[in-house]
């Protein structure tokens, strides 16, 4: 049976004869992601597509400590709770989910490692945030719906990027290919044909807080144009979805090549992505496009499965820091469950 309150479980643990003596931690992981279509316009109001990247994870857990911190190993660093900056993501997500738990936030050390690389497209922030919430309310013996997850990783989102639309968060909580648009509970993406996308991180890290700043403020300069533009990817969004709940997904191809020229018009292109799609095409995907915030960061490119290790090859030699090979599986239209 379960303790909820884990410093009495650690007392009863450590005062214990119990043989088999089980250190008291909470855990929790969660996953990267990718977003095909939308990225930016979807800020705006209009819908995107995201995808759950299983090859990449962070993992959180919490243990019983004196006093309260935080180590973040991937940047070898321990710092207490106390001397946390107040936009510190984590330690909103360790409030945030205290609060929700009903637990006072004392006595724990909270570990975090992922392998996503941080600011580069692929939710890093979010899946931290993300593995974190799980791991305080598992050490709380709390079970969380996806719903409240995304929910309580808004909160670092917000910290962490400014105006997100809540897509990293959501995708990475719920796990599964979504459509997504902000405010809305997502609505799941069926995916009826496999496909397969190389993920090429550019190895340059773009805070998605800039880009979308700069949209922002060009937006604000030329709202219509930009309204314009929004109302094209929205177009494209909307026929991928088709595609992709269809039987011929090498179509989406063509589109994904649309949707870079958009975002290159945003003005969230750099020469690397361009650099990377080209070589993409060249070495015989169906299309490429950025993914995520941009100028740097990630592009994904379509391929065939047979093509796969020959486009993730030559973009690793035109300067991709690491690739992913991953399959997008058929899912139901089905409801989460
Ligand atoms: O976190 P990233 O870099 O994958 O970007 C998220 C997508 C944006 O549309 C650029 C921002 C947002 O909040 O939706």
């Amino acid at each position: 049976m379960r303790q909820s309150d884990p410093l009495a479980r650690y007392f009863m643990q450590t005062h214990s004869n119990e043989a088999a003596w089980q250190p008291v931690q909470g855990e929790g992981a969660a996953v990267g992601k990718i977003i095909l279509f939308g990225e930016h316009a979807v800020v705006y109001g209009k819908p995107a597509l995201a995808v759950p990247v299983g090859a990449v994870t962070a993992r959180a857990t919490i243990r019983p400590a004196q006093g309260e911190w935080i180590h973040a190993q991937n940047f070898s660093r321990r710092y207490a709770l106390a001397q946390a900056i107040e936009r510190d993501p984590l330690a909103q997500a360790l409030r945030v989910t205290s609060a929700y738990c009903g637990q006072p936030l004392r006595n724990l050390e909270l570990t975090v490692s992922s392998t996503i690389p941080v600011a580069g497209g692929l939710g890093s922030g979010a899946a931290v945030a993300t593995a974190t919430v799980r791991a305080l309310a598992d050490y709380h013996g709390v079970a969380l719906t996806p719903e409240t997850v995304a929910a309580l990783t808004f909160e670092s989102e917000k910290l962490l990027h400014g105006t997100p639309s809540g897509i990293d968060n959501t995708v990475i909580a719920y796990e599964r290919p979504i459509v997504f648009v902000k405010g809305e509970p997502p609505v799941p993406l069926r995916v009826a044909q496999p496909f397969t996308l190389v993920i090429a991180d550019t190895g340059v890290p773009s805070p998605t807080r800039v880009t979308v700043g700069d949209v922002a403020a060009a937006r604000a300069r030329e709202p219509e144009r930009f309204d314009a533009l929004f109302a094209e990817v929205e177009a494209l969004v909307l026929a991928a979805r088709a595609i992709i709940a269809g039987s011929d997904p090498a179509s989406l191809g063509p589109l994904m090549e649309a949707n870079q020229r958009l975002l290159e018009a945003l003005g969230v292109s750099a020469e690397i992505n361009e650099r990377l799609c080209v070589v993409a095409r060249q070495t015989g995907a169906l299309g490429a496009k950025l993914s995520g915030g941009g100028r740097g960061g990630n592009v994904i490119a379509l391929v065939t499965p047979e093509a796969a290790a020959r486009v993730a090859e030559a973009l690793a030699a035109a300067g991709a820091k690491r690739t992913i090979i991953t399959e997008i599986g058929a899912q139901a239209a089905g409801p989460f469950g």
